[in-house]
């Protein structure tokens, strides 16, 4: 693997674009090993975001971006001016490489949309713009985020977060993560507690990783050790992201994300949800419509590689869950921030007006 200043491993590269290709900083084999892997073609890309080489929602929409600009390239090469007959087909090979983040499925759309009229022969320095564009606001709108959600934390608190919402699985910046930052940096943030989220441990190799390389003071826990935490009295706020957001607001997330909400609720613990307006599906009526997506049961009876459980146990692995959205004191998107979010609420926010 060539190594450039562009291709360091930092929370901020988890997807690059570098000399006419696609980098993506490995995030299964982040902490220990720092490596990217290059797709060459929409294939790859499609694998790299099955795989987990990249992951978290927005993360996965930016790849996917820069997925159909490979995709184009290789359409060009092989059918001139007949590009745009042979690319769809790749288009739904890079949706069908994981379900329930709504921001792959923004970000194809987006670009089936801009490429729509595009009538040169040419297309890809064209989409390839629009890629870096989905790419820079997405970092754009989690630094909007960070102010925005920071601004809700009245004075300093400790904070639980849950699997990784950080640069890693963004365009850059982070959306809970990010508002990590931004508090932290306002001296409203006095610890993280990462719950480790199995079976992906999203929370010990990454959130631990990526808080640590800010400076940010971070303690693992166990996923079942929330409560006993909240109820010691040290929780201001969870600060979670979002895979995808209902007309209603209930909020889909990383598996634990509904428990930890019910938690909060009991222990008079805030409930923050941050997530950019590409995570609101407002085709979906409610959590119930979104399709959760189940990982091999492999991952659940092994840790760390070693299997764990007896050879014939079997094992559910539904990787996200649905918090309703009664349990969420707030959204926080880059146009403004939803308090106690409802159906109408998201509305008006997606038709461009606001709480804040
Ligand atoms: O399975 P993953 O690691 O892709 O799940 C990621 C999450 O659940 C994140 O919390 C979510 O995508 C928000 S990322 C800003």
């Amino acid at each position: 693997m060539e190594t450039t200043k562009a291709l360091v491993a930092h929370p901020d590269h988890a997807v690059l674009w570098h000399d006419e290709r696609l980098y993506l900083l490995d995030q299964r084999l982040l902490p220990e090993t720092t490596a990217f892997v290059a797709c060459e073609s929409v294939q790859d890309t499609a694998q790299a975001i099955t795989d987990m080489v990249v992951r978290g929602a927005p993360a996965i929409g930016v790849a996917a971006a820069y997925g159909v600009v490979l995709a184009a390239r290789a359409r060009v090469a092989d059918a001139g001016n007949h590009w745009r007959e042979r690319i769809e087909e790749d288009l739904q090979r890079l949706a069908a490489a994981r379900p329930t983040a709504i921001n792959l499925f923004w970000a194809i759309e987006r670009m089936r949309a801009f490429m729509a009229p595009l009538d040169h022969l040419d297309p890809v320095p064209a989409l390839l713009a629009e890629a870096k564009r989905i790419h820079a606001e997405d970092l754009a709108a989690n630094q909007r985020i960070g102010e925005l959600g920071a601004a809700l934390i009245a004075s300093p608190t400790a904070v639980v977060t849950h699997c990784n919402a950080g640069a890693l699985a963004t365009g850059g910046y982070g959306t809970a993560l990010g508002v990590v930052r931004s508090a932290h940096a306002a001296g409203k943030i006095t610890r993280v507690y990462a719950d480790e989220t199995r079976p992906w441990m999203q929370g010990s190799r990454l959130t631990a990783w990526e808080l640590m390389e800010s400076g940010i003071p971070v303690t693992l826990q166990a996923d079942g050790a929330a409560a006993s935490l909240m109820a010691g009295g040290e929780i201001g706020w969870v600060i979670v992201g979002s895979d995808r957001i209902a007309a209603n607001g209930d909020v889909c997330n990383k598996i634990g994300t509904f428990g930890l909400a019910i938690l909060a609720r009991h222990f008079g613990v805030k409930f923050m949800v941050a997530a950019p307006t590409s995570t609101i599906d407002l085709s979906v009526a409610s959590g119930a419509d979104i399709p959760i997506e189940e990982r091999a049961a492999a991952e659940v009876l092994a840790c760390g590689g070693k299997r764990l459980a007896p050879q014939a146990a079997e094992a559910r692995n539904p990787v996200f869950d649905v918090t309703p959205a009664a349990l969420v004191d707030a959204i926080v998107t880059e146009r403004g921030v939803i308090e106690r979010p409802d159906g109408e609420k998201i509305a008006r926010l997606m038709e461009g007006e606001c709480d804040s």
